[in-house]
């Protein structure tokens, strides 16, 4: 059941409902519906307050929340017309960034991370009739976050994400994960409830004419494989071909659409399905096209942005930075034929010696592997962008690659470095996380940040020693839309089209040079962006406007990945 709508919501800039969850007077979360007593009274009242969309960020819907930062307490009611013939799950997509969650006044839990899924089961707490669901969304961060308050983005607060009421049988497929490793279909399935033991599991590929089939083991597991038929069609960004996959275990099944391909680095090359591939990409925002954006995705709004990428950039790859987007966006990037960089908010500085920060980025990124670890459109983990160059970073961050390694052996892990050393005009690679990852990615603003001119830009020379793959995973200029400038000052379309230019050039010359994810695909909002007259609380590194329009550099980018795609092909 979804229970997405119009939820009435409660703003509470001092968090009294949790502060005093001890008074009936202020404990938001019981939501009573007034005074039981007359000489009972409640300094709240859910039934007489305002209701907004949900899924949705409060910022955009009531603009009196545009800067909040703080709790806002969100309540609908959710009708049982009989006892569950099984377990009830609620399930949020994502909550920015703490949730405490209610039902009929009960605590159901918490979850901390404003970008990745969870869910409690409730079966216990719902009762027949009608119940009050209560959510406490608070978009306040701290030091010890992740990310910590200081990022270059909108902290769009609240319940951002679709949320599921889920019936599963006593005994259900929690998870699975199905892949293509070394010519053969490989699965793994595990199950939670009652009777995990012992269950006969299957796995069924109509298309491909197999079935998969075993037993889960004590704590409700089983690994099932099988070789690939040989008609196994695989997936790539030119031929996304998709596959139903249906899981079966006691009442319980599921029913997916997976692609397979594989991928690999070797001698300074991405291969997927053991070819050489150039990354063709761009970065984005989770951020809604249009002047007021929304930080709900749906398929129409992913597949609005994407579309841009795949069809008017000519793209085949995707940095959906700086945090998991909606998954809703990586199922659009299987269908539509996008490779896929998925990343963790382990943003600049982190507190990289505080280990309930490491073990909330570990959360954070078990959350987005399990979520996403069957799209193949996913080719990499990012553990990090523009972290310290320190030791506490490099133990944090090596935690976090040994773990998405642990999780998924299926797919590349990489990080964007920005620490790079400069020696005699050449710019040197040399972050010892580098020798961690398997894609050295940069970020780069020569000519934007700093001092250099755009025209010494093209002779910058770059050193990689790791001999891995290197990718520019971000480089950009700032431009605000229809500013023309001959003498191309600062800010102006025709600035953002040399400074293009000329970082092309540059990139033309780099060592195993495989891709490049410019920043960025759209506008975006970030209170950091003060400049009146050309960002007004915007980053103007887009390509197109926040309406869409596409900016003079965007085909400079775009004949760049036309060339390439032609290379590519004469090859
Ligand atoms: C950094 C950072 C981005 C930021 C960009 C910019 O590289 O990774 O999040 O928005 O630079 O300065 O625009």
């Amino acid at each position: 059941t979804d229970l997405s709508g119009h939820w009435h919501y409660i703003v509470d800039p001092l968090k009294t409902g949790i502060v005093r969850a001890d008074s009936t007077r202020y404990s938001v979360f019981r939501d009573k519906p007034g005074p039981e007593r007359p000489v009972d009274f409640f300094e709240y009242n859910f039934d007489a307050a305002p209701r907004m969309s949900i899924p949705g960020d409060w910022n955009g819907q009531d603009l009196s929340l545009t800067w909040y930062d703080g709790l806002v307490w969100f309540r609908r009611h959710v009708d049982l017309d009989g006892p569950p013939d099984g377990r009830l799950l609620l399930h949020f997509g994502a909550v920015n960034y703490k949730a405490h969650v209610y039902i009929n006044g009960e605590k159901v839990g918490e979850h901390e991370g404003g970008f990745t899924p969870f869910a409690f089961d409730v079966t216990d707490l719902l009762k027949v009739g009608r119940n009050s669901l209560v959510v406490g969304a608070d978009s306040e961060h701290v030091n010890q976050s992740v990310p910590t308050p200081v990022v270059d983005w909108k902290n769009f607060g609240g319940i951002t994400r679709p949320v599921h009421l889920v019936r599963v049988p006593d005994t259900y497929i929690h998870d699975y994960f199905v892949r293509l490793d070394s010519g053969r279909i490989v699965a793994d399935v595990s199950l939670d409830g009652e009777r995990v033991n012992g269950q006969k599991v299957r796995v069924e590929i109509p298309g491909l004419d197999l079935v998969l089939e075993g037993k889960s083991d004590l704590s409700g597991e089983v690994a099932i494989e099988a070789a690939a038929p040989q008609e196994l069609a695989l997936w790539s960004p030119e031929s996304p071909t998709l596959y139903d996959v249906i899981v079966k275990a006691g009442d319980d099944n599921v029913a997916d659409r997976i692609g397979f391909r594989t991928l690999a680095v070797r001698d300074g090359k991405i291969l997927l399905n053991g070819e050489p591939v150039f990354l063709r990409g761009i970065s984005l925002h989770e951020e809604t096209l249009g002047a007021i954006p929304s930080r709900a995705i749906n398929s129409t709004r992913a597949r609005a942005l994407l579309s841009i990428v795949k069809n008017d950039l000519n793209g085949n790859f995707v940095r959906l930075a700086h945090y998991p987007h909606a998954e809703t966006m990586t199922r659009a990037a299987d269908e539509m034929g996008l490779l896929v960089w998925s990343e963790i908010p382990v943003y600049w500085d982190i507190d990289f010696s505080n280990q309930d920060t490491l073990a909330l980025a570990k959360q954070m990124q078990h959350e987005n592997i399990l979520r996403d670890r069957n799209r193949a459109s996913i080719a990499m983990w990012s553990v990090a962008n523009e972290t310290p160059q320190t030791d506490v970073r490099l133990a944090f961050l090596k935690e976090l690659i040994d773990d998405a390694r642990r999780l998924d052996g299926s797919r590349l892990v990489t990080a964007a470095l920005h620490n790079v050393r400069s020696e005699g005009g050449a710019r040197i690679v040399d972050d010892p996380l580098g020798q961690l990852i398997d894609v050295v990615a940069v970020n780069t603003y020569q000519g934007w940040y700093g001092g250099m001119s755009l025209d010494r830009v093209p002779s910058v020379e770059w050193q990689n020693p790791t001999g891995k793959p290197f990718m520019f995973s971000e480089f950009g200029a700032g431009a605000l839309y229809g500013f023309r400038d001959p003498e191309k000052e600062k800010f102006s379309e025709d600035f953002q089209v040399a400074y293009y230019e000329a970082t092309i050039e540059m990139a033309k010359k780099a060592p195993d040079f495989a891709g490049a994810s410019p920043w960025i695909l759209k506008d975006f909002l970030s209170p950091r962006r003060m400049n009146w007259r050309y960002q007004e609380y915007w980053n103007r590194k887009g390509l197109i406007s926040p309406e869409g329009h596409k900016k003079a550099a965007f085909y400079v980018l775009r004949d760049w990945y036309d060339e390439i795609e032609l290379q590519g092909a004469k090859k």
